[in-house]
């Protein structure tokens, strides 16, 4: 059962989230264009206020909290590159804006009928608003990529513990059966291209048990997989010779051995934790260079959630248990992947590891609607995006807010994506 309450409280948990992780920066570090492929962070900030105010505003019958700022936070209408040149609200401005949105937010939230069978489909089961509280978490993640390349000097240490130490080992791999599966969600929270569920026939095929680790991708660097052009599409190769790839990203050479920097922090490399800051192409090229090859989004799926004993569809891999920290490396409790093995509790019904938490992972899929897909409740959340140029990630990151985190939530970059947190598992026919 939905309650206003309950809602108020997710959009409460994801501002606060958001202004702790901006909190030690400076204004002219937030202000500034890091990367080409990153907004500047105030941009993000106003941003998620203005999607807040269209949507939990406007759309449910308000009038703009303050108007002419639409065009300026548009993600459409101002692609990445130029933000910084935008005429940006300062920071003092940006969190006004946010607070003055907020308050129109809970007023309209008060009057709207959020209960499941609700005439407006909008509000049904809370459905915009929990869609709203997950655009401000996605971007949250976003932030700590964008940070992630901020120059070591201007390095930001946030609050975070360890992460739990490996408990057991996982076997290499595991089969999962062939046979029919239920595909997609129905869950209150699920977004347009999570629907409908439908039926998926797969032949039986075996994937990792878990992610693949540093130490294997290591191996690979190591035998030469970027100088070897066999192993990679000619798309791959051809961004691996012009980007002059030799290692994922954030990985440097050590003396004899590999180290990489993380926030700010030059470490060893740890052989037993999941690769992350790989892009599609050098996940595919591993896979093959291993005589395997990247499971299809569906297969992912299926590892995930399908109960052989039970023929049914989970809600997470352990159970329709809510995730607990015994469960998944989600929330962005610690800073990055725990080590392969850490979560015992949380391996799926088949015998698969860390699929949700810890890094995102590419799949073989291109991005495409499901049988019956309609978008709701707008075109450009999946449906502009549906095609070959995208490639489907899966099974959510350390940075992604559980509420994000469900192993049914599709989500999509370019191939030479490569740093946001994501990995990959690999898998082969039975
Ligand atoms: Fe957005």
């Amino acid at each position: 059962m939905t309650t206003t309450e309950d809602l108020a409280a997710a959009l409460e948990g994801s501002r606060a989230r958001f202004v702790a992780i901006l909190e030690p920066l400076d204004e002219p570090v937030l202000r500034r264009q890091h990367d080409v492929l990153m907004s500047p962070l105030l941009w993000d900030l106003a941003h998620v206020a203005n999607y807040e105010d269209l949507w939990l505003v406007r759309a449910l019958g308000g009038e703009p909290t303050r108007a002419g700022l639409d065009d300026l936070y548009d993600a459409f209408q101002q692609p990445r590159g130029v933000r910084e040149a935008l005429p940006l609200l300062d920071l003092a401005g940006a969190r006004a804006y946010g607070d003055a949105v907020r308050l129109e937010t809970l007023r309209w939230l008060d009057a709207a009928d959020v209960s499941p069978d609700s005439p407006t489909r909008l509000t049904r089961d809370g459905f915009v608003h929990r869609m709203v509280a997950q655009h401000e978490h996605q971007h949250a993640e976003t932030l700590l990529a964008a940070i992630q390349l901020l120059p070591e000097a201007e390095g930001h240490v946030l609050l975070s513990s360890p992460p739990p130490p490996s408990q057991v080992t996982p076997p290499d791999e595991v089969l999962v059966p062939g046979g029919p599966f239920r595909m997609g969600s129905v869950d209150p929270g699920a977004l347009d291209n999570e629907r409908p569920v439908h039926e998926v026939d797969l032949p039986p095929f075996w994937i990792d048990a878990a992610p693949v680790s540093n130490g294997q991708f290591r191996t690979f660097v190591e035998e030469g997989g970027y100088d070897e052009p066999r192993w990679w599409t000619n798309a791959g190769w051809k961004w691996r010779q012009e980007a002059g790839l030799v290692a994922p990203q954030f990985w440097r050479r050590d003396g004899r051995g590999w180290a990489r920097l993380r926030f700010g922090v030059v470490e060893a490399l740890p052989d037993n934790e999941p690769v992350q800051h790989v892009g599609w192409y050098e996940a595919d090229a591993y896979a093959r260079w291993a005589s395997r090859r990247l499971p299809t989004e569906a297969e992912w799926e299926k590892a995930a959630l399908y109960d052989p004993d039970t023929g049914a569809t989970r809600r997470w891999p352990w159970g329709d248990d809510d995730p607990t920290d015994r469960h998944a490396n989600l929330g962005q409790r610690h800073l990055g992947p725990a080590p392969i093995g850490a979560y015992p509790d949380g391996v799926s019904a088949v015998g698969c590891h860390q699929m949700v938490g810890d890094t995102w992972e590419w799949t073989a899929s291109d991005f495409r609607a499901y049988p019956g897909f309609e978008w709701f409740p707008y075109a450009e959340y999946s449906d502009v995006f549906y095609g070959p140029d995208y490639m489907v990630l899966r099974g959510s990151s350390w940075a992604t807010d559980p509420s994000v985190g469900r192993a049914t939530f599709r989500n999509w970059d370019f191939p030479i994506r490569r740093q946001i947190f994501a990995g990959f598992r690999t898998a082969r026919d039975a």
